[in-house]
């Protein structure tokens, strides 16, 4: 070996001495010992898997994505995260549109192997981790033959679900999905994991049921558990625009708990022109022919329908695998809730929905969706009583739109100011279909002052600051 090469070999063992010197100064990521995944830029492929989220508008370039095999890794991840001054977001099923559950150079904490089930013996309620989806609940619970109030789709998250407030297929019958948690486990901003339920920091308890993602990481909710309401009678009933108003004069008619009905607006080919197509969901023991009767019989005519029977959650929870398999990627979501279905509301959004889908071949593809749940149960547990707190009659409506957020914002106002002058009731936004440009009193109203010093407690740092904000101050 010639001195040069001696040189180059001294050189080159210096500069990995350096190198590794200087990746033990810094704190690594890997060196906490987290029972996990740890994904970089550089892991390739399943880096890049690990940022995809349901609306391609909610992908962005994370520095880590950590998946921890336990709750326990999470304090260590969050410490880490505060040393290096990096943002924290928290991902679960990753749909909400707006980018809450991802971050740009920041650490995405991504709860999805922390998705276990567990049915208790006596069948009363279920545990669920906060990183389970909502199919992977319904599995296990049509094994021992029960349900749970939870998400339509099968791919939503329980946690953003939850934390949102959580409108169920059920709701009509059981209430809103908050209204049926038993206790919850909590990882707060300081590390700590704590337990919290009526009697235990209740205020915490209180708050993460509305609240959205302000207070902590949720990693296991205890759920209660019911008999089955199916099998149910669900399809879809498809209209001519041009049968818009006798269409909403059925809508209008009178429904019991145990039938739900989603609304959509939407352009069809070959000719692309407005259409309204109705989906019901009616569980047993509802007369079905009779309920549907409406949407068929009299005045109102159908282009076509498909209405048949599904045996259970699970099934009706895959219904909307197609659009998502074939529809657009690039979803803007937004969506307000509504005392009742007015005319004057129901068909100005028909009329601004129109002229949007017949602006360009590109936006064509956006959907107008109604939610229609009977309010009575979900009102019957008060306006403050948990921090979800659009609770007088109202129903809500996912406004799903391609590319403009201009329209989804229009459509949002407009509704929202309707809604306010005929039913004499500002019900603001709901957070879990909001992009995060309206203000917090529009999504917690009168329970603002009281999470705002909930948060004093128990994120006095605001570690937690993406999505709606919420500040620590005292009432
Ligand atoms: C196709 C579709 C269908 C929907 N259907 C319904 C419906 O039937 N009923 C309904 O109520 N809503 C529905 N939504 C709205 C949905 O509930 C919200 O978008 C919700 O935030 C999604 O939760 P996620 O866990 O999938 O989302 P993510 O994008 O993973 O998270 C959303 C927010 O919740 C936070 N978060 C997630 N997990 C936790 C946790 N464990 N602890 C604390 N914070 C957490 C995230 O940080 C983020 O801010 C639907 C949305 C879409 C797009
Ligand atoms: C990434 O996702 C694609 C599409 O779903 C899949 O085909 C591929 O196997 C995934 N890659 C890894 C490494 O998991
Ligand atoms: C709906 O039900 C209410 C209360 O039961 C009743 O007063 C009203 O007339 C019904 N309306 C229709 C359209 O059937
Ligand atoms: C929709 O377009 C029609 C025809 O151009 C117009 O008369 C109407 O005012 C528009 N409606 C809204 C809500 O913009």
């Amino acid at each position: 070996m010639t001195w040069v090469n001696k040189l180059f070999v001294r050189v080159f063992k210096l500069l990995i001495l350096i190198s590794v010197l200087s990746e033990l100064a810094k704190p690594s990521m890997e060196a906490l010992g987290i029972k996990g995944q740890i994904l970089t830029p550089e892991s390739g492929e399943d880096y890049i898997n690990a940022t995809q989220r349901n609306s391609e508008v909610a992908v962005k370039k994370p520095k880590y994505i950590v998946f921890p095999d336990t709750p326990e890794g999470i304090p260590l991840v969050i410490a880490f995260a505060r040393s290096q001054s990096l943002e924290i977001a928290v991902k679960c099923g990753g749909v909400h549109a707006a980018p809450w559950a991802t971050s740009e150079g920041g650490i995405v904490i991504d709860l999805g192997h922390l998705n276990k089930v567990v049915v208790s013996p006596d069948k009363k309620s279920v545990t669920v981790q906060g990183g389970a989806l909502w199919g992977d609940v319904y599995e296990v619970c049509k094994e021992a033959n029960i349900e749970v109030v939870g998400g339509a789709l099968w791919y939503v998250g329980v946690g953003g679900f939850m934390v949102g407030g959580g409108y169920s297929p059920l709701s009509g019958e059981h209430g809103l999905a908050v209204d049926n948690v038993l206790s919850a486990k909590v990882v707060l901003a300081d590390g700590r994991i704590v337990k919290t339920s009526p009697t235990e920091e209740p205020d915490l308890f209180w708050a993460i049921k509305g609240g959205g993602n302000q207070f902590g990481i949720v990693i296991e909710f205890i759920l209660k558990a019911y008999p089955p309401l199916g099998p149910y009678t669900t399809g879809s009933i498809l209209y001519s625009g041009k049968e818009i108003t006798k269409v909403l004069k059925a809508i209008q008619q009178n429904h019991t708990g145990k039938e739900r009905l989603n609304i959509i607006f939407l352009r069809t080919p070959p000719d692309f022109s407005p259409k309204v197509m109705i989906l019901p969901w009616i569980a047993d023991g509802v007369d079905a022919e009779k309920s549907l009767a409406k949407f068929t019989q009299g005045d109102v005519k159908p282009l076509s329908q498909k209405i048949g029977t599904a045996p259970d959650i699970v099934t009706t929870s895959h219904s909307a695998d197609a659009q998502r398999k074939f529809g657009p990627k690039r979803l803007t979501i937004r969506g307000t809730l509504f005392s009742d279905f007015y005319d004057e509301l129901f068909l100005g959004i028909w009329d601004r929905w129109c002229n949007f889908t017949e602006k360009s071949p590109d936006v064509r593809g956006s959907v107008m969706f109604w939610d229609l749940t009977k309010p009575d149960k979900i009102t019957q547990i008060g306006e403050s009583d948990t921090a979800m707190h659009v609770r007088s009659p109202h129903y809500c409506d996912p406004a799903s739109d391609a590319l403009c957020d201009e329209f989804t914002s229009d459509v949002v106002s407009f509704a929202r100011e309707t809604n306010t002058k005929i039913s004499g009731k500002d019900l603001g936004y709901w957070i879990s279909l909001s992009q995060g440009d309206e203000k917090p009193e529009e999504i917690f109203g009168d329970n603002l002052p009281r999470l705002e010093a909930i948060k004093v407690k128990y994120d006095p740092k605001g570690v937690w600051n993406k999505g709606i904000v919420i500040k620590p101050q005292s009432a």
